[in-house]
Parts: structure tokens; sequence; C-alpha cells
């Protein structure tokens, strides 16, 4: 009795908790603000309204705000000199040691008010206004106090592996501004194109800007130019285009940060100029992936530098962006190892190895930027062979970057691989478009904290912000870039702008979803990946069974399916509780909006056998890294995808497989099969050999089969295979035993390094 009530006290205050942290979705901002309160009534907006202004403003942001609300609401305001119905100031009174970047946004019945200590701020509320703002025209009261967590808010687009029309860079500038997002970060050279006009160096886009069109093949299965052949798949900005393109991002408070890749990522400049190279080349733009990336700008010749500098001048003259990033990533050494104009550079400025020379060349031309008054970004390889003195980092491959620059105090921008690559997939590689490789769904880039928790306040200080990269390897069109970047952009923007107490992944999901209708007026192709349906198993203590479950990640829209591998529609079955299978079946589930589907459908085939749900005993555990479903992924009746990070797979490092599985009582067994995956990219093989072992209750030995892999490690694609053997045999346990090759092999790049082995089910016949 006395459990009852403590119970029944728990549960009430947790209602009440939860009544009390429900936030009110009405106020549709994305990035959320850092202080709302909500008001009384609607403000309607109509033909009759005015906008005035402030003393002293100019009156770009009325042009935004005009064209906002025409876009949403078809209605046209006018602009007043003053006591609009909409009025915007600039104040020093706006609130104690707000941002520039800050703004009050306050609405009533009769007035909206927009004041901010600087034109940005303007721009920003009047962002948010228009993000409230309905179809029919009306604006709920509120009262807004808002500024960015994060000074560097970025988004990187990669125009040289595909190259992105003038018209389509608009259009990402005006979604960053949606976005309040103020960085726009331009990888405009690379081995595979080079995208800006340098009037001293026209080879630069007349040579470096074409490449020969293999767009029908695969990216890393591309010859390279052969004589002859007429290279046809480029462009280039010119620096008029250029001219343009900065003055757009600068109306919307956008900063472009130019990225002249040095000193590796350079094939399509020494394509035109190989006389910069340690070789002399010759070099061609290059049509597709190439790895490793070992054709540098040679560090030993002056020559190299003048260029580069000649370069550099054209980009500041363009670019009024305190910072210019210089590349600096992915340059193998083997080129300047045996240069000998670069070991003459190393041995007369006293370098002890290769990575000083690259701290060398960095700092050569940091010293050139800063003399003319920039500032040096660069990618954390830079840190390699010591930071140049007044360097920042943009840190890529994972966090650690960022953290040794703040605790240097260099600036440092996150932009991990493991939350911020939007090349990577963003939902099941079965229902995506090709991508990059990896998973980073939504909800991942969401849990992006920019602050490392070993930083002190002070370190962290130097954490500038975060920043989002769309390189296009496989992102062919506008569409694609759309489709990549959106909705995802939308979850960055609320890492970068939104304190971290009002970070709530459902929070935002039930905002993003009235929010992308906003992104449907701009006509923006984005994902729906995170409304696709996921079929997982799990265990039913109570009734002992496996039961399937779907969700999708945002708890969006209803979830309907079939059972009879049809696909569903609005008439099929309604998701509500976790169901039980009694034999192998296909599950096929999608999301319905309105009894519309929304989704892509899924379809995943549930495994029912003898071992299903079995307790499985590990003589050596399977890495933290890849656990898949932990004890149980091995009998959870579901197989995994060609991704070894689909969260199916369990790997072991170095480790052989070895489990006993306990199929609870005596069974009739026909046939037992592993599921292997092999990627040799990832350093992932088949097992040497699988052993598979019957034993009766005492543990005893019935049966054993053992089979060798025939399959060769050198198989360069993705590959499943399922090790299987037959008995006629009654058995308690069954124990598996997969050999790990141990080291990756002699050929592969990892040789002598630890091989992965990766196994998704135990499938009992
Ligand atoms: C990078 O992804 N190579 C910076
Ligand atoms: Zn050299």
């Amino acid at each position: 009795m006395k459990t009852y009530t403590l119970n029944t006290l728990l549960l009430a205050s947790l209602l009440l908790l939860a009544m009390c942290t429900q936030k009110d979705n009405s106020y549709n901002l994305i990035p959320y603000p850092t202080h709302i309160e909500s008001g009384k009534g609607l403000f309607k907006i109509s033909e009759h309204n005015t906008v005035s202004f402030g003393q002293g403003l100019d009156h770009i942001e009325y042009d935004f705000l005009k064209a906002g609300i025409a876009l949403k609401t078809g209605i046209a305001v006018q602009k007043v000199d003053e006591a609009g119905a909409i009025h915007l100031t600039l104040s020093n009174t706006v609130a104690d040691e707000m941002k520039e970047e800050g703004y009050q946004l306050t609405v009533d019945k009769k007035q909206i008010n927009i004041e901010a200590i600087s034109p940005v701020g303007l721009f920003y509320g009047v962002q948010s206004l228009l993000q409230l703002i309905g179809a029919d025209g009306t604006v709920p009261a509120v009262s807004i106090t808002d500024e960015p967590r994060f000074a560097w808010r970025g988004f990187m687009l990669d125009v040289s592996r595909h190259f992105f029309p003038k018209e389509y860079i608009f259009k990402v500038l005006d979604q960053l501004a949606m976005h309040k997002m103020n960085t726009f970060h331009w990888h405009l050279v690379d081995d595979q194109g080079w995208r800006i006009e340098i009037k001293k160096y026209p080879k630069l886009t007349e040579v470096g800007a074409w490449r020969v069109d293999r767009e029908h093949l695969h990216w890393n299965g591309r010859k390279k130019q052969q004589a002859g052949e007429k290279a046809t798949y480029g462009g280039f900005y010119t620096q008029e285009d250029i001219k343009e393109i900065v003055a757009y991002a600068s109306a919307r408070h956008i900063t472009i940060v130019p990225e002249i890749e040095m000193p590796a990522h350079t094939n399509a400049a020494l394509a035109a100029y190989p006389e910069y190279s340690c070789t002399g080349g010759p070099f061609s733009v290059l049509p597709g992936g190439i790895w490793p990336i070992t054709e540098l700008y040679c560090a030993g010749k002056d020559e190299t530098f003048d260029f580069l500098q000649d370069v550099l001048l054209e980009v500041m003259d363009l670019f009024p962006s305190p910072y210019i990033h210089i590349g600096g990533d992915e340059a193998n050494k083997a080129e300047w190892e045996v240069c000998p104009d670069c070991q003459t550079r190393i041995r007369e400025e006293g370098l002890s190895d290769e990575h000083e020379l690259q701290s060398y060349f960095i700092t050569r031309i940091e010293k050139f930027l800063n003399d003319n008054g920039r500032q040096l970004i660069g990618w954390d390889e830079i840190l390699e062979g010591g930071l140049a003195p007044n360097a920042a980092v943009m840190s890529w491959r994972g966090i650690q970057g960022g953290i040794e620059a703040a605790r240097s105090h260099h600036p440092a921008v996150m932009t991990p691989t493991s939350h911020c690559y939007f090349d990577y997939y963003q939902g099941s590689p079965d229902l995506e478009p090709q991508a990059f490789g990896g998973f980073i769904p939504l909800e991942k880039v969401y849990s992006f904290e920019p602050i490392p928790e070993e930083l002190s306040l002070e370190e962290g200080s130097f954490i500038m912000g975060v920043q989002a990269n769309l390189w296009t390897e496989y992102v062919h069109t506008p569409a694609e870039a759309d489709y990549m970047t959106f909705p995802r952009l939308c979850a960055l923007a609320e890492v970068a702008w939104t304190d971290v107490e009002q970070k709530d992944f459902d929070f935002f999901a039930q905002r993003l979803t009235k929010h992308l209708h906003y992104l449907d007026l701009y006509e923006v192709n984005y994902a729906k990946s995170f409304s696709n349906v996921a079929v997982e198993t799990a265990f039913d203590m109570e009734a002992k069974e496996f039961q399937i479950e779907l969700s999708n990640p945002i708890s969006f829209g209803e979830i309907r399916y079939t059972l009879d591998e049809s696909d569903p529609t609005a008439a099929s079955a309604l998701f509500s509780d976790p169901f039980a299978l009694d034999k192998t079946t296909t599950v096929k589930a999608a999301t319905f909006l309105d009894d519309i589907g929304y989704s892509a459908v899924s379809s995943e085939k549930v495994w029912i056998h003898k071992a299903t749900g079995a307790q499985a005993q590990y003589m050596h555990p399977y890495s933290v890294k890849y656990p898949a479903g932990g004890d149980m992924a091995l009998t959870n009746s579901l197989r995994g995808s060609k991704s070894l990070t689909d969260g199916r797979w369990q790997g072991f490092l170095e480790n052989d497989l070895d489990v006993l599985v306990d199929l609870g009582a005596k069974k009739e067994i026909h046939k037992v099969t592993l599921g292997c995956l092999q990627t040799v990219g990832s350093w992932v093989f088949f097992p040497s050999s699988v052993a598979f072992i019957l034993l009766d209750e005492q543990e005893t030995e019935l049966a054993r089969e053992a089979i060798t892999n025939q399959v060769s490690l050198q198989e360069a694609e993705r590959l499943i295979q399922n090790f299987s053997a037959s008995f006629t045999q009654r058995a308690r346990y069954v124990r598996v035993v997969a050999k790990n090759q141990e080291l990756c092999p002699d050929w592969h790049a990892g040789a002598g390094q630890p091989a992965w082995l990766f196994v998704d089910e135990i499938i009992i016949e």
C-alpha cells in the first residue's frame, strides 16, 4: 500500500514536471530564441500595415521584410516615415550587454517592434518575425529577447567536386540568412576543379576549371584524362560573379570565407601551372577520387610562394573576410621526401622533418596574410609540425584539433566528421541516394555540443563556433545539395545559435515539421529521411518473445505497415504497440501524414529461427565501438546492411568471435549460419574460418563442422557472406568460433595493423 502511494506521488510529480517543462510550439522558430514570453492575441498583417524606421537606418532591412511578407502571405506592406504598425529601431538601450547580433522583438495586437543595437540585429529580428507570420498574415503576440550562442555559424559548400551555378549560391545564402547563419565557407579549389578567376594566372580557370566528363561512372572508378581527350565538365566564377555574390552575402550579414587549398588538393592548379610542383608534372584536373594525395605544391621553391601570394592578393581584394582559409588538409608528404628543393629547404631552415616543412609553409603564408591584415584558418592538420603563431583551426578529424587549438589559446571552429559532414548518409543507405558513407541523421547533428567538456571556461571561449560541411563528390546538382543540407542545417543552426538549456530534440522536431512549410516557399528540396521508419526488435521479458518495434526518429505522423510484402497504404495496419512474429517475415512500413505517404517505404526481413532471443555467452568481448545490439545482437532476428555503421554489425578488433548460444532446451538442428561483412577499405575482413560446434546439456561436444573462407580478401566491393554448416542433430548449445584475420594483410593500406571481423546474426534452423 505504501509503495502504491509513493508511486502515485512520483507519477503525479513527474506529470506536473512534464506540464511545467512543456514548451509552447505555437512560436515556430528555428533556431529557437534565448528568451521568449508568450503574449495574448494576434497581430494581423494587412495591406494597410505600414513599416517605419527609427533614425539613422538605411532601409535595407525593409526590402527583406516586404519581400518575406509578400512571399508568405501575398500581402504588400508599405513604407512610411514614422509611426508604422511595424517599427524597426536602432537603439543603444535594448538590453544590458546584448551581443551585436542580438535583437528584441515584441508583437501585440496593435504593433510590432524590432529593436537592436546594430543592423545585423534588426536583420535577425526581421528573420524571426518572418518565421512567426502565418500564411493568413497573423502573428502571435510575443516578446523575444535573443542573441546567438556562437559567433561562427558556418556552412561550407564544395564547388570543386561538382560545380554549382551562381544562382544556387544565392539560394544557399538566402537559406543561411533565414537560419541566422553568418558564415559561408566557400571551398573554391580542389583536385577536381579550380573555380575562381585569377587575372594574373588565367590558366587556373582556362585549364583548371575543366575536367573530362565521367559523370556516369562511380566517383572512385574514374580514369584520369587520357591523351587527346577534351575536358568538358566544369565551370568557374568570374571576379564579377564573385563581387555580386559577396555583395549579396553582405546584405544578408553573411561573411564569405574563401578557401584556397595548399599544399595539397592542388591537381587543378598544377594542371595549369606544373612548375609549382616538386616533379614538374604533367598533371590533369581529376575527374574523380584520388588517394593518397601526394601531388603538392613544392615547399622548396620560392616561386611557389610568389604564385600563392599573387593568388591570395586577388582573393583578398574580392573577399573582405577577416579569415582566409588555406586548406592544409590531407597532404601526403611522399614527394616532399624525395624533392631536392624541399630537402634543401628543410636543411636550410633547420627543420626536423616534412611535418615541420608543412608548418614552415603555413607559417610563411600566415605571415603574408597577417601583413595584409588578414587571419589564417586551416583544417586541423596545420597543427602537425607546430601551429602558425596566429592561426585558427578548423577541427574536422573529430574535436581533438579544436581542443588542442583552444588549449594553446588559438581560435577554433568545430566541424567534426562525427556530426557535421553533410555528405554522409542521413538515413538507411537502402533508402538514400548514394552518399560518401557514414551516418549522421538529424538527431545526431542536433546533439552536437561544440564546447568539449575537457576545456576550462577560458579555453572554451576560443571555440568560435560550429560549421557543417557539404563535400560534393556524390552531390551533382543543386537539388541534391538541398537534399543533403536540409533539414540537417536547421538542426545545426540551433546548435550554433540556441543556448544549451533551450535545446530539446523533441521540441525541435515539433517546430521543424511546421518550419518545412516555410522551406517549401523557397522550393528547398529537403530530405524527408527523418520520417523513415526504423524496424527494430526488442526482447519482451514478460512475454518471453521478440517483438517488433516501429518508429521514426521524430515521432512524426502515423506509421502503417504490412506483413505480406506489399507496400503500405493509408488502409494498412496502424502501428501502435510492439507485436510478435511467429515466422520469418518481411515487415514493410512507412510514415503517413493526413493519410498520404510521407516517408520512403522501409523493408526489413525479420528472421525468426531457433536461436531468436537466445542468450549468447561471449568468450572474447566485442568492440565497444561496434556493439550493435549488445549481447543480443547475434540472436535479435535482424540482419545488417552493407553499411558497417547501421547498428546491426557487431565488430571484433583482432579478437575472434567465440560465442556459446543457449537454446534453452535440446532442439533439432539442421543448419547453422553466421552472417559476416567484408569491406576491406574499412579494414573489415571475412574470418579465415568458421567452426560450428553442437553440445549437449553437459556441454559435451556432439558434432562439429568447420569451413574456411573462400572469398578473396582483395575484393574491393562490400560483401555480405553467410557461412553455413548442415547437421542432423539435437543439441542444447551451439558454439560458433570465427577466426579473425588478426592483422591487415601485407598489400593493404593498414598492413600489420589490427583487422576487424564484423558479424550480424547466428541463424539456427
Ligand atoms: C576534409 O574533410 N578533408 C577537411
Ligand atoms: Zn618540392
